[in-house]
């Protein structure tokens, strides 16, 4: 075999991914592009080069020799290996600085200054740690390792969430140890064993810990394996209330993956508040609810969005790909009536109870596609919206949505997007209007995920 080949280089830019990237020279044939988890640009580092033949070639960090300006110590102990976080070692400042300079990048127009969060550790109200185990039976209960994907490592902390999660995660992995139930392995579709997802309600504390697993029926766990799973949970949190489910994940082939549930203990949901400028809001979470992962973030975020909105009197506003509804709630309060639509039929059955929950009544939800809708909608003569409000997934807004959207005229559009490059052709495309403001938030500190709101006026 041969040896693995270590290079000395300093880092020059991030890869779209966050990743370090350098460009080594050859005397003879192209130079080659690698990739570094775990680098800042400026450091200058020595690799080990994986042996990879599609490019961009990957590299693994040996030693920094020279560090970046923004280099910091970081937190997790796991940092050098984790694909969750690939700017830990980065100073939160510069992550922000890099955000907001990709924004200006992608729209060649100065944004408004990022929204920071106040606390960049301990903001995620969401987790979802991977069961996985090697033809040794050794087993792993965390994350994906960067640049490694789908090779799962032990998380013994992680500073994304609150330390509960942690110890939940450790308390699960010991009970997996003496449960004798093995991980799912997918290419095989064999084993039981998927992912442990962990829930806080960050504003109220409320716990939940939902246990996936295969739904073939000769892996089912025992009664008997169930109970000491929930024992293990409860242990773990110390006896303080936690909601425990069973998520069975029941694959057919050339049928639509279905899902069902089983409460194993405590409350079937948990309560999550979102305390904005109008007042707060509150949501009931089930298993299967999406939720923005950031509370305190969404919070921001939301609070800057309908900012813009404001000087709009009475207006009718429509929320296009609204999940559970929480943004065009929020809207509701200033508006004469808002419209929401989303896909999933489940975001759209939290939603209805959500808006009953909080006593909004100028609010309906329509389940489907985006596009399809809003022809039902206009075929239906349904009054125009003055503000539409889009939050598509990374992929933008497909042909049908955008051409509705040119018909539909709105005063005024905000786009909030994860995808500053999807956002900023689909702006592109929308003739008469003005770009008025670019509001970068940042929702995921020590990622180089972006959050961006757009506000278009015709
Ligand atoms: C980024 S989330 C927005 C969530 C919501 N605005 C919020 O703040 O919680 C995007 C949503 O679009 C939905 N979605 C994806 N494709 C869609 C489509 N073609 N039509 C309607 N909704 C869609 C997804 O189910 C998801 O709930």
């Amino acid at each position: 075999m041969l040896e693995p080949e270590t290079v000395e280089l300093s880092i020059q830019e991030f890869t779209s991914r966050g990743y370090g990237a350098a460009v080594i020279p050859r005397p003879q044939g192209r130079p080659i592009d690698v990739e570094i988890a775990h680098t800042l640009p400026g450091d200058r580092v020595l690799i080990e080069m994986r042996r990879k033949v599609r490019p961009p070639r990957k590299g693994r960090l040996l030693e920094v020799l020279r560090p970046s300006t923004d280099r910091v110590e970081p937190r997790c102990s796991h940092a050098r290996v984790c694909g969750g976080c690939c700017w830990q070692q980065m100073d939160y400042s510069a992550q922000l600085r890099e955000k907001e300079e990709r924004i200006r990048r992608s729209f060649s127009v100065n944004p408004e200054p990022i929204i920071p969060c106040d606390s960049p550790f301990e903001y995620r109200n969401k987790m979802e740690f991977t069961f996985s185990e090697n033809r040794a039976g050794t087993k792993y209960l965390g994350l994906m390792i960067a640049q490694a994907e789908p090779y799962v490592f032990n998380v013994e902390r992680c500073h994304l969430c609150k330390p509960w999660f942690s110890s939940v995660l450790n308390g699960v992995r010991a009970w997996w140890e003496t449960s004798g139930v093995l991980a799912y392995n997918p290419p095989r579709d064999e084993g039981t064993l998927r992912y442990l997802t962990l829930r806080e309600g960050i504003r109220t504390g409320q716990k939940m810990a939902v246990l996936n697993v295969s739904g073939r029926a000769e892996s089912a766990p025992s009664r008997a394996q169930l109970d000491s799973f929930v024992e293990a949970v409860q242990q773990a949190v110390l006896g303080e209330p936690i909601s425990i489910f069973l998520r069975i994940h029941q694959a057919n082939k050339g049928r639509p993956t279905q899902f069902f549930e089983m409460l194993l203990a405590g409350p079937d949901h948990i309560i999550e508040e979102l305390h904005l400028d109008g007042g707060p809001l509150s949501f009931k979470i089930s298993p299967i609810s999406f939720f923005q992962p950031n509370t305190l973030q969404a919070e921001k975020l939301y609070n800057a969005a309908l900012s813009y909105i404001s000087d709009y009197p009475d207006p009718i506003v429509y929320d296009l790909y609204c999940g559970t509804g929480t943004l065009g709630m929020a809207a509701s309060r200033k508006a004469r009536q808002v419209i929401g639509i989303e896909l999933s039929p489940e975001a759209v059955l939290d939603a209805q109870d959500n808006a009953t929950r909080n006593k909004i009544d100028n609010i309906t939800f329509y389940q489907g596609d985006v596009g399809k809708v809003l022809t039902q909608l206009q075929a239906e003569s349904r009054p125009r919206p003055d503000i539409v409000i889009v939050d598509p997934p990374r992929a933008g807004l497909d042909p049908l949505a955008l051409h509705h959207l040119k018909i539909l005229q709105p005063k005024a559009i905000l786009y909030i997007s994860c995808n500053p490059l999807t956002q900023v052709a689909n702006i592109g495309e929308l003739s008469g209007y003005r770009l008025k403001s670019l509001q970068p938030v940042d929702q995921f500190p020590h990622t180089y995920h972006i959050e961006n709101i757009a506000f278009l006026e015709r």
